[in-house]
């Protein structure tokens, strides 16, 4: 591994990160954000190596530090810390359980199988990468951290989108309990609440949605779309020695979505 370039405020040179969903749209910001901490940087996602290639090269990372994983498949995720574990000569310190899905359907008819598919992803997944990266971190007593990715939907129901806002509910309810059995053994668990972002999913649905837009446009009392640095930096501050003493927290980063109904 190179040494690591700069420090940055955030204390996490040389520390090392997996980034799951590294190839979404806010996951590339969130990997270039460590690398600009000066972290080294594993990126997953589900797209083949070879196919991600260009996109790795286009973020400015060594296609070697990319792996492909289904978060969904046992195997895959066991593969994927192996592979971590390779790359960075040692466990990382860091594991961001990014990835995740979105579906949108109004509750009463939503699919059973894009209902089942999206558990998968987002309830399951997330599961399989942090439980795996705890079980390792136990092993050999490593004091390892997770960031999860909810929404500040997980509080708050937002038209068709049910399933979702129930899985990252469930997600928040995961990571506390990572936190809570595993603090004693030093290991962090905490989860960044995003907003309504202006890149990734929210960005796809913005496009080709007018009901949403016109919805999400009434939504932030902030008055704009939420940016990916802010996710970033959320996540690097869950990440990093400024937030030591804190585990089992949700660190919500809406623009005040959350604050007021958005349908008025
Ligand atoms: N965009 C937003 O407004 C917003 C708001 C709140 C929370 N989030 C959350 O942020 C995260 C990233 O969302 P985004 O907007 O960048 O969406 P995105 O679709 O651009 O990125 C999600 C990534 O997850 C990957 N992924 C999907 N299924 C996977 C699987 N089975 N295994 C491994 N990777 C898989 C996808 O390939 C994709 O690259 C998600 O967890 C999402 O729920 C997004």
């Amino acid at each position: 591994m190179e040494a690591a370039s700069n420090s940055g405020p955030w204390g996490l040179a040389g520390r090392r990160a997996v980034v799951a969903g590294a190839l979404g749209g806010i996951g590339q910001v969130i990997a270039a954000a460590f690398r600009e901490a000066g972290a080294h940087v594993l990126l997953t996602d589900l797209t083949d190596a070879s196919a991600a290639v260009e996109a790795v090269n286009a973020a400015g990372f060594d296609p070697r530090m990319y792996a492909a994983c289904d978060l969904t498949s046992e195997d895959e995720v066991r593969a994927l810390c192996d592979r971590a574990a390779e790359a960075f000569g040692g466990l990382p310190d860091i594991v961001c359980v990014h990835a995740g899905v979105v579906g949108s359907h109004p509750v009463v008819g939503y699919p059973i199988e894009a209902f089942d598919e999206l558990m998968r992803v987002n309830l399951r997944g997330s599961f399989l990468l942090a439980s795996e990266a705890a079980r390792r971190w136990l092993a050999v007593e490593a004091p390892g951290t997770l960031v999860f990715t909810t929404s500040w939907v997980q509080d708050v129901p937002w038209p068709d989108i049910g399933p979702y806002s129930a899985s990252k509910a469930a997600v928040r309810s995961l990571m506390r309990t990572f936190a809570r059995e595993l603090a004693p053994r030093g290991i962090r668990s905490n989860a960044v609440a995003p907003g309504i972002v202006g890149v990734g999913m929210a960005r796809r649905q913005w496009d080709t949605d007018p009901a949403y837009r016109s919805r999400a446009q009434r939504a932030i009392p902030l008055g704009r779309l939420q940016t990916p640095e802010s996710v970033a930096d959320a996540v690097l501050f869950l990440a990093s020695p400024l937030s030591a003493y804190m585990t089992g927290a949700t660190l919500l980063v809406d623009g005040g979505a959350s604050l007021y109904p958005m349908d008025e």
